[in-house]
């Protein structure tokens, strides 16, 4: 696999290649991503949640991720490394750049990962700005369970799904270089595709998103938790984890993954 850039993505994306993009914490893993072809790797704050065991991903913080972005980086050959940015460490602009810069400087992340939409337009914009390249996360936004009264499908009804497609719009004008939608209705993720030039990466968020995203725990189905109906158990029709990677990226390549079973309508 050739080095992967944000102007490689972009192509993709025109070209009609569906990205493949999942989650890693630690150097094994990535290697084994990488092995399979996974263009992009997240260290997602989800490590809260399938690493440490919390509740939910709000008491990750900063220095936890920049220690399993180092990691990763060490397993990392030519994926895209994006790294989370925790809970409140965006909560003004200049945490922002501050956490921007640990992430970048000391983890070695190419990307930085936020949620939210018309409230984040200054951080994205002066991020941005000072060079870190942005993804947007919209939909689902895991860092607000509380205030949305728990892990909702996002996006049902025709004011909240123009709300969000109107803050991926003004994310893509205020720089931003990737866009995640989690749990959408997939006319309206496939909507949202077809309008941003940027790639847009569903979880949960049907078939039509320029790219797929997976917690990697959730796909070898070792989640010590309820599967969500988004995700499925590769490891389950393979006889190991590199088969079970490979067979992911196979079928996110082939559009045969998400099927009708793991999507919203
Ligand atoms: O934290 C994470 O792993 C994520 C993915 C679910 C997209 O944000």
């Amino acid at each position: 696999m050739a080095r992967v850039t944000t102007a490689a993505l972009i192509q993709m994306k025109q070209q009609g290649e569906k990205i493949t993009m999942l989650t890693s914490y630690d150097a094994s893993f990535t290697a084994a991503l990488e092995d399979a072809g996974v263009e992009v790797i997240l260290v997602g704050d989800s490590l809260g949640m399938v690493i440490q065991g919390q509740e939910t991903t709000l008491p990750v913080t900063v220095d936890e991720i920049v220690y399993h972005t180092q990691c990763v980086n060490r397993g990392r050959r030519n994926a895209l490394l994006i790294a989370d940015m925790p809970f409140m460490s965006y909560s003004s602009v200049e945490r922002a750049l501050d956490t921007a810069e640990l992430l970048m400087k000391e983890g070695g992340a190419q990307m930085v990962k936020l949620e939210g939409g018309a409230e984040q337009l200054p951080v994205v914009e002066q991020l941005s700005a000072n060079g870190v390249p942005v993804c947007g996360h919209l939909g689902l936004l895991p860092q607000s369970v509380h205030k949305l009264g728990g892990y909702k499908v996002q996006g049902r009804d025709a004011e909240s799904a123009h709300s969000i497609k109107e803050d991926a719009i003004a994310l893509e004008q205020a720089g931003a270089k990737m866009l995640v939608l989690e749990c959408v209705p997939s006319s309206l993720a496939k909507e949202i595709s077809q309008t941003l030039t940027i790639p847009v990466i569903g979880i949960g968020a049907g078939p039509d998103c320029d790219g797929q995203v997976l917690v990697v725990y959730d796909m070898l189905g070792i989640t010590p938790r309820y599967m969500p109906k988004f995700s499925k158990n590769f490891l389950e029709e393979t006889n190991s984890v590199p088969e079970a990677i490979a067979a992911y990226v196979k079928a996110v390549k082939a559009v045969t993954f998400p099927s009708a079973e793991h999507t919203f309508e």
